[in-house]
């Protein structure tokens, strides 16, 4: 069997990329790159395996000999190193989020376009069992017409956050946007109805104790209130900020309701689904765990199972599978528009925004050189605020405090 060559780039979440290399016939991983200390541990873990491993980005690209590679980089950094990989003929698949501004989106789009080359967005959770189940039972026509869908992603990383950003302020986590890590709440709700978002309203919760601990500056919590284009709704809360956890989908047809099952409730959360096809007060009401439908050292793999199963999809499509199933850029887009648009809404008083479809050529040309967001470096002109008040002002010694614990447990 043909085996696809891959190397990744970042080997803090990257490697529930290489675990995937080292657990399928399919690819083989010929190549790491992270210009921190985990490169050390990577060469440290796999000795001895014809790995090639880079601090420097451009060594990597030029030298290693890859068809793909895997971008698990910064969140807000993907789109720059995609289109980098993209014109050196590499097929990509890119961790969240897919770009972090408008002109991004659209260069992004283009590079995909010129390249020929497969642009994967790793969106896991739409590869996680309940959302899998949710589109094929929509498919089958067994809800009727989709009305209606929420989706949760509520990850209180309180006590992650300062191994997560290294007690950097400027760390990516640190100033996005209470509406931009939307995509594991949206993306699953559309990759279920296979819709395109049109327009949005967003939401957020203001900033809070937790928050300012963790030296985080947007709000805890964003919402997006989404209408598709056949006019039914969406509403996606997530963030980084609540007291507890929830990933959760449900999904209303004319004829019924899908649900996964509610952390809280402890039996198996996006591995169980509850169909509810009650009728005419007959109850009508299952639940069960849908089958994994992967290779099965994929099972075990993180986000439950989730991860194996979008580099197997990656992979199938790059030898010409027609049955893989990969979310193109102009998906990508779809799941990612709503929360950068959100965010624009938040600002003016929760108006709704329209979301761009930048398939077309045209409407690219109002966003070309569109570079509103959080981030300084990028933003120019068009810098906007981390907060809807402003930046909340969080005292170094916030940040001093994370580093001191992490220096403490050896992490720095
Ligand atoms: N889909 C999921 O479930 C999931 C879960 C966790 C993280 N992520 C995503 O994975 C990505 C990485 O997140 P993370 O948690 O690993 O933390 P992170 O973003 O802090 O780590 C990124 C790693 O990439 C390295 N890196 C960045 N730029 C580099 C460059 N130019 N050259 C060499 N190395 C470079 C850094 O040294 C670091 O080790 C993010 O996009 C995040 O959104 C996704």
């Amino acid at each position: 069997m043909k085996q696809v060559k891959i190397g990744v780039l970042g080997a803090r979440r990257g490697q529930d990329m290489i675990r995937f290399c080292m657990n399928t016939e399919t690819a083989v991983l010929t190549a790491i790159c992270d210009n921190s200390p985990k490169l050390q541990e990577m060469e440290a873990k796999y000795p001895n395996q014809g790995i090639r491993f880079f601090s420097d980005f451009d060594s990597f690209l030029q030298e290693a000999d890859m068809d793909a590679v895997v971008l698990a980089n910064y969140a807000n950094d993907h789109a720059p190193f995609a289109i980098r990989c993209l014109n050196a003929g590499k097929h990509v698949m890119s961790e969240v989020l897919p770009v972090e501004t408008m002109a991004e989106a659209v260069a992004l789009i283009e590079a995909v376009e010129k390249s020929g080359k497969v642009y994967a967005y790793g969106e896991n959770y739409c590869y996680m069992p309940a959302p899998r189940e949710m589109k094929k039972l929509l498919k089958e026509g067994r809800l009727g017409k989709f009305e209606y869908g929420e989706g949760e992603y509520m990850h209180n990383c309180e006590p992650d956050w300062a191994s997560l950003t290294l007690a950097d302020p400027m760390h990516w986590r640190n100033r996005m946007y209470s509406t931009y890590y939307c995509t594991h709440s949206i993306g699953p709700l559309l990759f279920i109805t296979g819709e395109r978002p049109v327009r949005v309203s967003g939401f957020e919760v203001p900033f809070n104790d937790r928050m300012y601990r963790m030296g985080a500056q947007a709000g805890p919590i964003g919402t997006e209130i989404i209408t598709l284009e056949s006019g039914a709704l969406l509403k996606s809360i997530h963030g980084v900020g609540p007291s507890e956890n929830s990933i959760w989908y449900s999904i209303y047809g004319s004829e019924g309701r899908v649900e996964s099952a509610r952390e809280d409730a402890e039996n198996g959360a996006v591995d169980l689904v509850y169909l509810n096809l009650t009728k005419n007060k007959v109850k009508n009401l299952t639940s069960y765990e849908p089958a994994y439908q992967g290779e099965e050292a994929g099972k075990t793999s993180n986000h439950n199972g989730a991860d194996h199963l979008v580099m197997e999809h990656f992979v199938k499509k790059i030898l010409g599978d027609p049955e893989a199933e990969i979310i193109d850029v102009y998906r990508a887009m779809d799941m990612f528009l709503p929360g950068l648009f959100a965010y624009r809404s938040i600002l003016h008083g929760n108006m709704p925004y329209e979301i761009p479809d930048l398939r077309d050529p045209a409407v690219r040309e109002r966003y070309r050189n569109d570079t509103s967001c959080t981030n300084p470096e990028k933003a120019g002109e068009n810098l906007l605020p981390v907060s809807p008040g402003g930046d909340p002002q969080i005292p170094d010694s916030v940040y001093a405090a994370h580093r001191q614990k992490l220096i403490d447990n050896k992490v720095l």
